[in-house]
């Protein structure tokens, strides 16, 4: 028999879970597993398939940009630069209490937001979990479902204290929503396409503002929709409100997305609407769909081809399939099955827990890529926890490698989406800070020093000027500014239609 050697150690798991690991690690011996030299070998293989030369990253960017300029043109492009009609920086003296309801990803939150101006803020809220059929059902429901839990939000925070809402108080509220929908005002949003996995019916091609309207009018809320907001304009405009460095805003989490401040006369698209040439406004870039269709430019591996055709949406948001955290788990998922195929892992062992799409978690990839023990025991504890599947140290450095080429490539091309917005509005010599939120920003092990890597082998040196902060709540505080520069810009009467 051969040698057996203990493990033990634990895991924490994105959902707070603990798992305790005494694991039993088997040798090549008693379990047919694939040498090191092979490992090595497919490591190579795919090194070379997930990684961009700076040459590339500049190619991409190139192309990046000027398919930016083209949103702003023209309408209806593939990435739609969405005209927000948030106007401009916030002053820092927006106050007083809105409400703010994000549907995101995942959860649902609700926020009452207390803005006390000069960067200050207080925020309340609670988050509700997003079900499966939620995101699939008729997006009525979807809207019925918010509006209750707003209800509820309500009825349980009304009291005289701080932080509560007034009796009988009415609210502005400003809804996030992040999902690209375009705008012919600031409270109007047709869904052009749900991403992230999204499928509710009835909804695309639909007024989102107006089908929301009608559930608070269901649950007779005395709340007023002010305005419909995307995450990352939330997240532009909260970031200024503490950094007024801040000019660009990212999200890098279930979705990948920008949003920047731009001026009215160069977003050719509504010249027509007779706003001041010389006002800024906020454009929600939706770059998650940069490439789509067409496929010309990004590097797509046989793997992101096979996690393009089996989702909701074919062919679409080609740029968010490479980066953002909805599918690197699955991009890995796809790497090993193909390596189970050709007999290299797992020979002798029962893979079928593996074999089911979408299984092998983002949060698995930063857990693996942050594991400090040389036995790599967090590792340990995902393949036999989760899979029920014995892996050596060689498999096991071999998986951390490739989380590690997935992770960086995604956090690459995410430098590559930045820089174009950064070429375009010439922000590269004055330098700039960018506000970054999401999941793979906040989470993922080194994301941010691979962005800044990015920017400084697609800029040189220069690069340095360009930096990520993490932001402030774009979609609960964001959305509740955003909604208050709004009353204050239609109280002093400024472009009362939009
Ligand atoms: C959506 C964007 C959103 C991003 C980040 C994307 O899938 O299309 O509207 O900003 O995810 O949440």
């Amino acid at each position: 028999m051969p040698a057996s050697r203990r493990g033990s150690g634990s895991v924490t798991l994105p959902t707070g879970q603990t798992i305790a690991i005494h694991t039993r690690t088997q040798d090549e011996e008693d379990l047919p597993h694939a040498t090191k030299k092979t490992m090595a070998d497919h490591l190579r293989k795919y090194d070379s398939l997930f990684t961009l030369t700076p040459q590339r990253m500049r190619m991409i960017v190139e192309a990046f940009t000027e398919t930016l300029e083209l949103g702003l043109n023209k309408p209806n492009q593939i990435v739609p630069m969405i005209p927000t009609f948030v106007f401009g920086w916030p002053s820092g003296k927006e106050i007083g209490d809105y409400l703010a309801l994000d549907l995101g990803g995942t959860n649902l939150r609700v926020c009452l937001v207390t803005l006390q101006g000069e960067g200050k803020f207080e925020i309340t809220q609670t988050k509700y979990r997003l079900t499966e059929e939620q995101k699939q059902e008729d997006g009525q429901k979807l809207f019925d479902f918010c509006a209750e839990c707003l209800k509820t939000f309500v009825d349980t925070n009304i009291g005289e204290g701080p932080g509560q809402l007034k009796p009988g108080q009415s609210l502005p509220l400003g809804f996030t929503f992040s999902y690209p929908c375009s705008q012919e005002r600031i409270d109007h949003g047709e869904l052009i396409r749900w991403t992230k996995g999204f499928g509710a019916t009835n909804t695309e091609g639909r007024d989102v503002a107006e089908m929301f309207k009608r559930s608070l009018e269901k649950y007779q809320l005395p709340i007023q929709l002010t305005a419909l907001i995307n995450d990352t304009t939330g997240t532009l405009i909260a970031s200024h409100y503490v950094n007024p460095r801040t000019k660009i805003a990212v999200i890098f989490g279930t979705g990948c997305n920008a949003a920047y401040m731009e001026h009215v006369k160069d977003i050719g698209k509504i010249a027509d609407l007779g706003i001041d040439p010389a006002a800024e406004m906020a454009i929600n870039c939706e770059w998650g769909a940069f490439d789509s269709f067409e496929h010309e430019h990004l590097p797509r591996t046989k793997y992101d081809a096979v996690v393009d055709d089996t989702s909701n949406k074919p062919g679409e948001q080609a740029f968010e399939k490479l980066i953002s955290g909805r599918y690197l788990g699955e991009i890995l998922r796809l790497v090993i099955c193909e390596l189970i195929d050709e007999g290299v892992l797992f020979l002798g062992q029962n893979t079928y827990k593996l074999e089911k799409p979408y299984c092998f978690d983002t949060a698995f990839l930063s857990l693996m890529e942050s594991d400090p023990t040389d036995e790599l025991l967090m590792v340990i504890g995902i393949f036999t926890h989760f899979f029920a599947l014995e892996t050596t140290l060689a498999e096991r450095q071999f998986f951390r490698a490739l989380a590690k080429l997935i992770g960086r490539r995604a956090a690459r091309l995410s430098a590559c989406g930045i820089a174009a917005i950064v070429s375009k509005q010439g922000y590269l010599e004055e330098g700039c800070s960018v506000g970054a939120d999401g999941s793979l920003y906040n989470k993922y092990p080194g994301f941010a020093d691979r962005v800044h890597e990015g920017l400084q082998d697609i800029f040189g040196d220069k690069g340095r000027n360009i930096i990520t902060h993490h932001a402030e709540d774009g979609s609960g505080v964001g959305s509740a500014i955003i909604a208050a520069m709004t009353k204050n810009r239609k109280d002093a009467g400024l472009y009362l239609n939009v």
